[in-house]
């Protein structure tokens, strides 16, 4: 290949070529980047799953029992659990699959109500050796009837050897007037990223920070959606104090918390420097509803009553509102898309018949710096209103789409909020009625989507930035994969998949501008892009190759750039086309950088391996 790239010519990139996309799925961020250990907490239920006492187990001789008291611990909570026994009595928490202890502050705290006058103990403890890993005792607190909350830490002195572990709290029956106490929010954290309260696991956010992404698209996917209308992610039921949330069905099996919040995600975004892409809920619901165009107004009202919340001075009742809850300062919102994939599940005809452009002319009346985005590009869009595209597919298909923008109209940005190769190459796609998705991205299936990511950074004026989904899975609780990130209780074995390699590498070499690069050979087998990034003054180019038969020559001229130049040249590489990066193994991905300097004209050459993935960045 002979690659001429100019010194000028193209065009300013968005900025956010590379983010994260955010979705309560697969454990992900309920027993895994929430950094809660508690699983069921608070016996939070819906009509979808009713309240249980699913990760509770009494302790010998206790008997546990769900109530809804007259008198809960907040209307948002209203069910307890009722602890009864003689003499030493409890219930013990199973954890998220299993409890990480190791020599740190765990931060925990409960509700009980009843009367007692003796200690509580909180424990963790190894259910493989039954050895106690930490324990402390809590003077009780309760004089009466009403709930009140204790507050407790362990500090193990050790690492357990599995995270087989459990987390126990005690009383002595004897020493209540009843014979029982309820409880309620049970809860404890290990050390957070930054050290919020209510905050985030740090492995998981080490990852992300590692990768350093741009933006967060969140709360994305099905979940906003809901199963029904009534059921929809609603942002107001995730914020305040964990008193006053009362979670709910997700709409992938299991109940969420909203522990992790509105404040939370956006505490995210502060702590990765992430560009939000806020999710609104878009009047359409997973089971074919939509809401009618006479009652769409309250909902609009309600995504300008977030926005409120989140960016409104603190003299605006929603302002008011989020100063209370710890940000007197706004945030900044420059980007909102309107639903989710409501092109599918039969919203299309509502969608483009009146809900979006509602949502845009209220969005665009009041906040016109802000760039609306709909959540198809199956659609005439409006205005300058942008779209989202999704792309879960055989690695195969993400080449053939390596050219899908070239002739895409700069009028309307598009958000690429979901894409994945999913499925091994099979010869013609997803059947979606029957589908065989891996566990893991695997090595061809990260180059095929790095073709496909390098057909956007060539575009990267019209692409506002790319992001893979699902996000993040727990391996011992899961709905969908592959993910970018999977993960169990022990953060030590936190995996970095093939394809958090090729986005990192991406990532970390950001082009402020694309350069027209020309070349006499066709694309394929090696793909690319060009670029510069202004801040250091570096030309940039960016090349993965998919099914070559031998190496592949690259003579690589950037105008202005003269001979005895150099550059790092970055090569990632990987044993086998089905490498994959699981739970608890080794990285396998190889990256190795070399000098290479410019020979005789300015030319660069060097060779690419089949089924690699490269950046070669001026110095
Ligand atoms: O990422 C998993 C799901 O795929 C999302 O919930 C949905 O938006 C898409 O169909």
């Amino acid at each position: 290949y002979q690659i001429s790239v100019a010194k000028s010519g193209g065009n300013a990139t968005t900025n956010l070529q590379y983010g994260v996309m955010e979705e309560e799925i697969n454990h992900c961020g309920e027993g895994g980047l929430y950094a809660e250990l508690i699983r069921n907490r608070a016996f939070q239920g819906s009509k979808t799953y009713p309240s249980s006492l699913d990760a509770w187990v009494p302790i010998r001789g206790s008997s546990l029992a769900l109530k809804n008291l007259s008198d809960p611990l907040s209307s948002a909570l209203p069910t307890s659990v009722r602890v009864s026994g003689i003499g030493q009595s409890g219930f013990t928490n199973l954890g998220f699959f299993g409890i990480d202890v190791r020599p740190q502050k765990y931060s925990g705290s409960f509700y009980v109500k009843g009367s007692y006058n003796g200690k509580f103990t909180a424990k963790l403890q190894s259910i493989t050796s039954g050895k106690i890993l930490a324990n402390t005792t809590i003077t009780s607190k309760c004089a009466g009837d009403g709930w009140v909350q204790h507050e407790f830490v362990l500090m193990p002195e050790t690492t357990a050897s599995n995270t087989n572990n459990t987390f126990s709290l005690t009383f002595d029956a004897s020493k209540t007037s009843d014979g029982y106490l309820d409880f309620n929010l049970i809860s404890l954290f290990p050390p957070t990223w930054n050290n919020r309260p209510n905050g985030l696991r740090r492995d998981l956010m080490q990852a992300m920070y590692d990768l350093g992404p741009k933006f967060l698209r969140f709360p994305g996917g099905n979940n906003l959606e809901g199963e029904t209308i009534p059921g929809r992610w609603k942002w107001n039921e995730t914020i305040g104090p964990l008193t006053d949330r009362p979670g709910r069905a997700t709409t992938w099996g299991y109940e969420e918390t909203s522990g992790m919040g509105l404040v939370e995600y956006m505490e995210w975004c502060d702590d990765l420097g992430m560009e939000p892409i806020l999710a609104i809920w878009s009047g359409h619901a997973l089971n074919g509803d939509s809401v009618s165009e006479a009652d769409l107004d309250f909902y609009v009202q309600d995504a300008l009553n977030e926005l409120e919340f989140l960016t409104g001075p603190v003299d605006t009742h929603y302002g008011a509102l989020r100063a209370k809850y710890g940000h007197p300062e706004p945030w900044t919102i420059r980007y909102v898309e309107v639903g989710n994939e409501d092109n599918l599940s039969g919203g299309m005809d509502s969608y483009t018949g009146y809900r979006f452009q509602a949502f845009y002319d209220a969005l665009s009346k009041r906040y016109p710096d802000i760039q609306v985005i709909a959540s198809t590009i199956d659609m005439t869009l409006p205005g300058n209103a942008g779209g989202d595209y999704h792309l879960y597919d055989i690695p195969d298909n993400f080449i053939t789409k390596f050219n899908m923008w070239d002739n895409y109209t700069d009028q309307h940005p598009i958000l690429l909020g979901e894409i994945a190769a999913t499925e091994f190459n099979n010869g013609y796609g997803v059947n979606w009625s029957d589908y065989h998705f891996s566990t893991y991205p695997w090595w061809i299936a990260s180059v095929g989507e790095a073709v496909f990511l390098l057909g956007a950074e060539r575009n990267a004026d019209k692409i506002i930035g790319t992001t893979y989904a699902p996000w993040m899975m727990n391996l011992d609780n899961y709905e969908w994969s592959p993910t970018m990130l999977a993960f169990n209780a022990n953060p030590d074995q936190t995996a970095r998949s093939t394809s958090w390699h090729v986005y990192s590498l991406f990532n970390h070499n950001h082009m402020t501008n694309t350069l027209p690069a020309t070349s006499p050979d066709a694309f394929g087998p090696l793909y690319y892009a060009a670029g510069l990034d202004s801040q250091t003054n570096s030309r940039i180019f960016k090349a993965a190759v998919y099914n070559s038969t031998a190496n592949v020559p690259v003579s690589l001229k950037f105008e202005g750039v003269d001979r005895g130049a150099t550059a790092d040249l970055t090569v990632l590489t990987a044993p086998s086309a089905y490498a994959m990066n699981a739970v608890g193994a080794p990285n396998k991905v190889d990256s190795q950088t070399v000098k290479v300097t410019a020979g005789k004209n300015g030319i660069f050459n060097f060779k690419l391996p089949n089924l690699s993935v490269a950046v070669l960045r001026t110095n």
